[in-house]
Order: C-alpha cells, then structure tokens, then sequence
C-alpha cells in the first residue's frame, strides 16, 4: 500500500516537472478519450492491452437515432480523468498507471447509408483490431481487450462474432431496460428485408442463432420495458434465446451487491464475460441523452457500484452504448457514459486474463 502511494506522488511529480509547455488542462487540446494516446489502430497498428473503440453507427434504431454523436460526446465528457488525476478511490488502483497500455482507438469509419455494409465494415473492423494487434505481454497468444464506445445498441454483433472465433461462446451481462433479444417477427411489418433483420433490438437474438452465447449463461439486469401483447411471450421468447432475466425494482430490494450476486449466480467466473451497458438503463433524470428512454430507472451511483462488485470477472470485450447527444442535458448522459468506460476500464485492469486464449477457457 505504501509503495503504491509512493508511486502515485512520484507520478505526480514527474507530471509537476516534466516539461515548459507538456501541461494539459481538461478543457485544452484534442478530445481523445481520458487524454490517452489516441491513434487511427486500423491504419496505425499500434500495440495496446485495453483500448476505446468508437462505433459512431445509428442507423439500426427503433426509435430517436443520434447515437453516432456518442463515442465524440463521451470523449468530450471523459476530459477530467487522466492519469494524473485518475486513481478510482473505489478499486485502490489508477488504471491509467498500471500494467496495462490503454490507448484510445479511434472509429471505426462506418457507412450511414447501408446497414448491411455497416454490418461488414464493424465486423471487419473489429476483427482486425483483436487479431492483428500484439500486447505489452509479448504473448503471440495475447489478445487485446476493446471497450466499445457507441452508436446503437446493434454495434455488440460484429463484437460478439469476434470474439466468438477466439474464445468461443460469451456470457453477456447485458445491462439494459429492454430485452434486446426480440426476434425480427417482434416487429410485424407487411414489409421485410434481410437487412430489416439487423436492429438494436434484435441483435443478442441474432447472435443466439448464430450461436455466439453462452446459452443459460446470459444475463439481463435493470429490465423495465412494456412488453408485447397480453402475456409473457416476450419472455418465453427470451428464454429460447438463453438469457436470465433481472429487472430494475431489484435494484431497490437486493442493493448493488445483491443484484452483483444474482449475476454472479448465472455467469461463471471462468468463462469469457462481455459486459455490455446500454446507458438506458439509468433512469431518464439520470441520461436523458438516449434513443429509447424508459422512466423508473437506475441511478448512476448504482450502475457504478454494481461494476464495482462484478470486478473479479474475465471480461474480453465491454460496450457503453445508445448515448444520444441531440436528446442529452448538459453532457448528463455522456459524463455517465464517460465514467462508466472508466469503471469498465479499472475492471480489466483489476483482472487481467490469464492466458487471453480459447484454451484459457476450454474447462468450461
Ligand atoms: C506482432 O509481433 C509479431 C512477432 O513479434 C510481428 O511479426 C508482427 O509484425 C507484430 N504485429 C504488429 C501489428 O505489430
Ligand atoms: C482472426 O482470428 C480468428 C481466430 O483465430 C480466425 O478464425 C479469423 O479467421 C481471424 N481473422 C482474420 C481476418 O485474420
Ligand atoms: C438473407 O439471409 C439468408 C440467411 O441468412 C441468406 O441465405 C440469404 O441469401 C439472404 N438474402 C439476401 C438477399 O441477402
């Protein structure tokens, strides 16, 4: 413990002394994410453990659309953590001054004219970036680990499918008021198209046909979405698709930790984990700033502790996504989002895989 903090001053002081002009105050400069270094990875190549991902991608929305300002808005809103000023007095570590090399990204450049392009662009994309980058480990089988920074909720199929080829099936925790699980029938329309299929609310339905999930190792928690018809069909539905179902009230019985723990109960600890946090699943008065709002929702403070407590969890890859500039209120929604990728980001640096291989994972 000492010895950390005796790291962290010394940090201090090289960032007091280090240079006439080195100073970035949060409001100067160019907005990468938390002041890290930000490259172009799908032109650069550069070598990283953790990095943000912008998917700038809206056009696969239900409803208000406007995600693609997100990952430019959460940048923004990320500009008061630093390394200087970022050890996370809730985990005891800095993230940004550990092991790990995290570095920001950049976008993916995706078409707003065609979703099935969009749908190649993401999944080639994605792909390149977890295949074909080394990692401070100097592993050959070491694969780096993406915090997608959204676009609309649709952004975690070409992750998913990605991830997939490496680690095999994924438990997703799936922070969310909706199901997203709706098969493309949910949506009754004379017209159809194979493209029509590809929506922010059918996606984790998708990626249970294409057999990308952990069957019965699927989780969603702070639910609290109307449901179709008279009945649970939804939820018949939802099962098939493999999730278990935790809904936002819990949240007020159990506490943080115990909506943790009844997470904890479906996803093994050793299985490949994607946690993915659609920002509405905080309440409207707590992000606005979304497509599809639904009142009676989690505080941010929850979603925080929630994270906290889920810790200890072999997270691959992580989302934050549906953040909606044009619908925001004085940067609420970003800033959540901001320190959300945070959290998320101290997570994986608190639990680093062991061998970031399929192997890893085999004994499951
Ligand atoms: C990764 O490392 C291998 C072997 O050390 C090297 O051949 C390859 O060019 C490196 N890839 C990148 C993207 O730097
Ligand atoms: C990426 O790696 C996976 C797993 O090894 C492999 O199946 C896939 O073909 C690779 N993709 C590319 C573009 O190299
Ligand atoms: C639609 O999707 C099905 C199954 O995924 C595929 O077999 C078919 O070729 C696709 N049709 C078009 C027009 O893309």
């Amino acid at each position: 413990m000492r010895f950390s903090t005796f790291v962290s001053v010394a940090a201090l002081f090289d960032f007091a002394v280090a240079g006439r002009w080195t100073e970035e105050w949060p409001f100067s400069g160019l907005p990468s994410f938390a002041k890290l270094p930000f490259y172009r990875c799908l032109v650069e190549n550069p070598e990283f453990d953790i990095a943000l991902l912008g998917i700038p991608f809206d056009t696969a929305v239900s409803f208000r659309p406007g995600a693609r300002f997100g990952p430019q808005a959460i940048r923004r809103a990320s500009q008061r953590q630093n390394g200087l000023r970022g050890f996370n007095a809730r985990a005891g570590i800095n993230p940004y001054q550990d092991w790990a090399h995290i570095i920001d990204c950049g976008d993916i450049p995706v078409t707003p004219m065609d979703n099935q392009l969009a749908l190649q662009q993401m999944d080639a994309a994605y792909e390149e970036l977890i295949n074909g980058t080394n990692t401070s480990s100097g592993s050959p089988h070491a694969i780096p680990r993406l915090v997608s920074l959204g676009g609309d909720h649709s952004v975690i199929l070409p992750a998913l499918r990605a991830l997939y080829k490496h680690y095999g099936p994924i438990s997703v925790i799936h922070l969310d008021s909706h199901l997203d699980t709706w098969s493309p029938d949910s949506y009754p329309s004379y017209w159809h198209s194979n493209t029509s299929e590809f929506t922010h609310g059918s996606m984790l339905w998708l990626a249970s046909q294409e057999g990308l999930l952990h069957r019965g190792h699927c989780v969603h928690a702070g639910l609290r979405t109307r449901l179709s018809g008279r009945d649970w069909f939804d939820y018949d539905e939802d099962d098939r698709v493999g999730f278990h179902r935790i809904h936002a009230d819990e949240m007020m019985d159990l506490g943080p930790r115990g909506v943790a723990e009844q997470i904890r109960k479906i996803v093994p600890k050793n299985a490949p984990v994607y946690l993915s946090v659609d920002i509405d699943v905080l309440d409207p008065s707590a992000a606005p700033g979304t497509g599809t709002v639904e009142p009676g929702g989690w505080l941010t403070r929850e979603l925080i502790s929630l994270i906290r407590h889920l810790q200890d969890l072999p997270l691959v890859g992580a989302d934050v996504v549906e953040v909606s500039p044009p619908f925001d209120y004085a940067d609420l929604t970003a800033m959540a989002a901001a320190q959300v990728a945070y959290e998320i980001i101290t997570n994986m640096v608190q639990t680093p895989l062991e061998l970031e291989t399929r192997s890893f994972f085999s004994n499951i």
